[in-house]
């Protein structure tokens, strides 16, 4: 069917901020066979949408009135703007225009406390509102991405087979499910991402150790890569990485990544996931040495200055090339899981304090197809939930401890080689002590509570003994040389 004229209630889905993601959505929707309407300010994004959609029900507008007259009732619409005041801005322009029982489902990565907010206040109004987070990039709206919807249930029940249909399926199963009530769904997405900025550190280190380190030139590097995504570490940004390896601009003999500045940008989730996990004591520091590591290279003069006056002769490691790349995977993998472990620990604290009601399964289960984060070893982490709902922490569960005891004398080899080396992998670090402290059934916190006790008489507690206790330090019990 071609593109249609549009008139009153033809359109069953509507969609604000035709940006590639929202076209791409919309796009997708059209291909299951809905009448779509998009509305962007910006004219051009109107003809591109119909230009791409010329072969179904899809239909532009740079009117919002007639966008919105041109819904069936009750009105889905989706907003994919960036996050933000544009947001308010967009919900404070579209519901003089809407009926009550419309629907508006907000698609970008809001941050979790907006999301609460608009949530009551658009409740307050008596419109369905909530909060859904897409992963997938550009290809994954047009192909079939993850979605995480929060908030008011009905209104999702109601656009369900739609967000359904155009999900990526793994297995059958589609890539979407009714996350939990308020911001749920904005709050997963946002973990999602801290666990991408880690899970990208990871490579990026991995890049490190292999060039400084083992002084593989890019060819050599994209073949370890290659061969590491046909095995256990399959995983979306294993793929990426390998396709970044072997990618030269037409024209160029050289790769791109070789002319791309070392400066990494970024647009808030990762630092938002760690804030929010020091809120919540649950601690995530593979998400925050990803964040932190993004921020040091921000400071480029600082570190070329820095490089000048600790020069370090880099001359590579004296390992067993093949022995070492075979510790490299090791390392990855314990990592990685270590990672999803610390992302899913801050949910499970989070469906506690804010009563999501998280199923780490089902999350698990769409996080397998369409987002950023898929990976092969989200099955065992499916696995893991499924037999166990109660599960606390990733690492305890009986499918993963094999896979941690087989991966740590290899990341122990990688990061211990690396720092004596002087190669910075700050992440495969401190995934290797969380975990090193995680597994100690004493940590040296005793001595914090005894010095808080000192200087600051915070008290402390004692084994076997009930109660709060406060010593003199300096008293005359104290022993001094
Ligand atoms: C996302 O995954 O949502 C973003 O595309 C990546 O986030 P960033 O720009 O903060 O890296």
């Amino acid at each position: 069917m071609m593109n249609t004229n549009s008139s009153a209630d033809q359109f069953t889905f509507g969609m604000i901020g035709l940006g590639t993601m929202g076209r791409n959505l919309l796009l997708n929707m059209a291909d299951h066979g809905f009448a779509v309407a998009g509305y962007d300010k910006d004219p051009e994004k109107s003809v591109l949408l119909e230009k791409e959609g010329a072969d179904n029900v899809v239909k532009g507008f740079t009117d919002i009135k007639s966008f919105v007259n041109s819904l069936q009732h009750p009105r889905s619409i989706m907003m994919l703007v960036p996050a933000g005041p544009i947001v308010d801005s967009v919900i404070a322009e579209l519901t003089p225009l809407l009926d009550k029982e419309d629907i508006v489902i907000d698609g970008g990565n809001s941050h979790f406390t907006d999301t609460t907010r608009r949530d009551k206040e658009m409740a307050d109004k008596g419109f369905h509102f909530f909060g859904m987070g897409i992963s997938g990039g550009e290809e994954g709206a047009r192909k079939g991405p993850s979605m995480m919807p929060g908030g008011d249930e009905d209104a999702y029940q109601f656009v369900e087979p739609i967000l359904t249909a155009v999900a990526a399926h793994v297995n059958g199963d589609p890539c979407v499910t009714y996350i939990g009530p308020g911001a749920a769904g904005h709050f997963v997405k946002m973990v999602h991402n801290g666990i991408e900025y880690a899970i990208m550190q990871l490579l990026a280190e991995t890049y490190e150790v292999m060039r400084k380190g083992l002084k593989m030139d890019n060819e050599a590097m994209h073949a370890v890569f290659k061969s590491w995504n046909e095995g256990r570490l399959q995983s979306f940004l294993l793929e990426v990485t390998t396709d970044i390896f072997a990618y030269k601009e037409p024209g160029s003999s050289t790769l791109l990544l070789d002319g791309i500045k070392d400066e990494a940008k970024s647009k808030g989730t990762g630092k938002w996931t760690s804030q929010v996990a020091m809120d919540l004591v649950t601690p995530i520091p593979a998400i925050d040495s990803a964040v932190s590591m993004r921020d040091l290279s921000k400071y480029k003069a600082m570190r070329v200055e820095a490089a000048s006056l600790y020069a370090d002769e880099q001359a590579g490691l004296s390992v067993d090339k093949a022995a070492f790349l075979a510790q490299l995977e090791q390392a990855f993998f314990f990592s990685m899981i270590t990672t999803y472990a610390q992302g899913m620990h801050l949910l499970a604290s989070a469906s506690t304090q804010f009563a999501y009601n998280l199923n780490l399964a089902d999350i698990s289960r769409i996080w397998r197809g369409g987002c950023i984060i898929r990976s092969a070893f989200l099955e065992t982490m499916l696995s893991a939930w499924e037999k166990n709902p109660e599960l606390k922490h990733l690492l305890l569960a009986p499918a993963v401890q094999e896979t941690i005891k087989e991966t740590q004398p290899g990341v122990r080899a990688v990061v211990t080689t690396a720092i004596a080396a002087g190669i910075a992998v700050p992440t495969y670090a401190t995934c290797l002590s969380y975990f090193d402290a995680f597994r100690s059934a004493s940590m040296p916190s005793n001595l914090i509570q005894a010095q808080r006790d000192y200087f600051g008489a915070h008290t402390f507690e004692r084994i076997g003994q009930e109660g709060v206790f406060h010593a003199d330090w300096q008293g005359e019990a104290s022993v001094q040389p």
